[in-house]
C-alpha cells in the first residue's frame, strides 16, 4: 500500500506522458473496478416491496430505495451541478481545482486521466475513461423527484430510453466502480446487482417518481 502511494508521487511529474495510455482503454470495458463489491449497509430487494399492491406506489417506493445509491457521494461526486467534481463524503470540492473542460475529461494540462488511471491507484480512485457526467445529468443536492425526472428525460439523459437506463445501471463500469472504490472509501449501500434489480423493477412497474 505504502509503496503504491509512493509510486504515485513519482508518477505525477511524468503524468503528461501517461495521458494517451490512461485514456486508451475501451470505455465499454467492464473488467475493472466493477461488480463484486458489497456494502455492509443493506439495500432492500425488489421482493421486499411486493406487499405494496398499488403499482404506482410500489414503483415510487422502489425508486426511493434505489435513491440511497443515487444520492450517495460515490455517485454524486461525479454528477455535480457545475464544472468541478467533488471528493470524499462531505462537501469537499476536488483538490487540485480541476474543471470539466469541453468534453468532461478536464482542461489541457489537468486531464482526468493524468491522475485517474485504469484501476484504483494508491489514493487515486480510478476506472477506464474517468470523467465528469455532463451538466444535464447533475444530481448532487437534488431531490429524488428531480433525479427521477432527469433519468427519464432523453433530452437530459444522453438520449436513453428506460431500457438503456436500466442497462447503464446494470453494467456501466463507472457505476460499478462505486462498489469497489478503493481503500478508505465507502461504497454505496447494497451491491450493484441489487441496485440494478431495483431500477429494473422500477422501470417495469411504470417508472413512477416519488413526490
Ligand atoms: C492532479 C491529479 C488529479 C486530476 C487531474 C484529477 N483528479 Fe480527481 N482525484 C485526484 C485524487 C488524488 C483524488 C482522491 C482524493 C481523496 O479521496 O482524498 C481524486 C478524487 C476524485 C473524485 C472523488 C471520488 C470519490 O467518490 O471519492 C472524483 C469524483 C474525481 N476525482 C473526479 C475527477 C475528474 C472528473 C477529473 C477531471 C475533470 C479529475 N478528477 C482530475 C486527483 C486528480
Ligand atoms: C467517474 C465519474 C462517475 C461516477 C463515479 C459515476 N458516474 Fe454516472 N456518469 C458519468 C458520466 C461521464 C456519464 C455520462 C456517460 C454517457 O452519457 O455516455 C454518466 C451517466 C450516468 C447515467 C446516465 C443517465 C443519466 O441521466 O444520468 C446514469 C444513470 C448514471 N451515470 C448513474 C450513476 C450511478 C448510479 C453512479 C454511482 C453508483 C454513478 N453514475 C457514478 C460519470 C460517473
Amino acid at each position: 500500500m505504502r509503496t503504491r502511494v509512493f509510486r504515485l508521487f513519482w508518477l505525477v511529474p511524468f503524468a503528461a506522458l501517461f495521458l494517451p495510455f490512461a485514456l486508451s482503454p475501451a470505455i465499454g470495458d467492464n473488467s475493472s473496478g466493477s461488480a463484486g463489491g458489497v456494502s455492509a449497509v443493506p439495500l432492500k430487494s425488489p421482493g421486499d416491496f411486493a406487499s405494496i399492491t398499488n403499482q404506482a406506489k410500489r414503483s415510487a417506493a422502489l425508486f426511493t430505495e434505489a435513491g440511497k445509491v443515487l444520492t450517495h457521494p460515490r455517485c454524486t461526486n461525479c454528477h455535480p451541478n457545475g464544472d468541478r467534481p467533488f471528493q470524499g463524503n462531505g462537501n469537499h470540492v476536488h483538490e487540485p481545482p480541476v474543471q470539466r473542460g469541453a468534453d468532461g475529461f478536464g482542461v489541457v494540462g489537468m486531464r482526468c486521466g493524468t491522475c485517474h488511471v485504469a484501476e484504483n491507484f494508491g489514493a487515486v480512485p480510478s476506472s477506464p475513461g474517468w470523467h465528469l457526467a455532463p451538466r444535464s445529468m447533475a444530481w448532487r443536492g437534488k431531490s429524488l423527484a428531480y433525479i427521477c425526472a432527469q433519468l427519464k428525460d432523453p433530452m437530459r439523459n444522453g438520449g436513453r430510453n428506460l431500457q438503456a437506463i436500466v442497462k447503464h445501471m446494470t453494467d456501466d463500469h463507472l457505476v460499478g466502480w462505486a462498489w469497489s472504490p478503493g481503500a478508505g472509501r465507502e461504497p454505496p449501500p447494497g451491491s450493484q446487482k441489487t441496485f440494478a434489480a431495483l431500477i429494473a423493477a422500477w422501470a417495469s412497474t411504470g417508472a413512477a417518481c416519488p413526490k
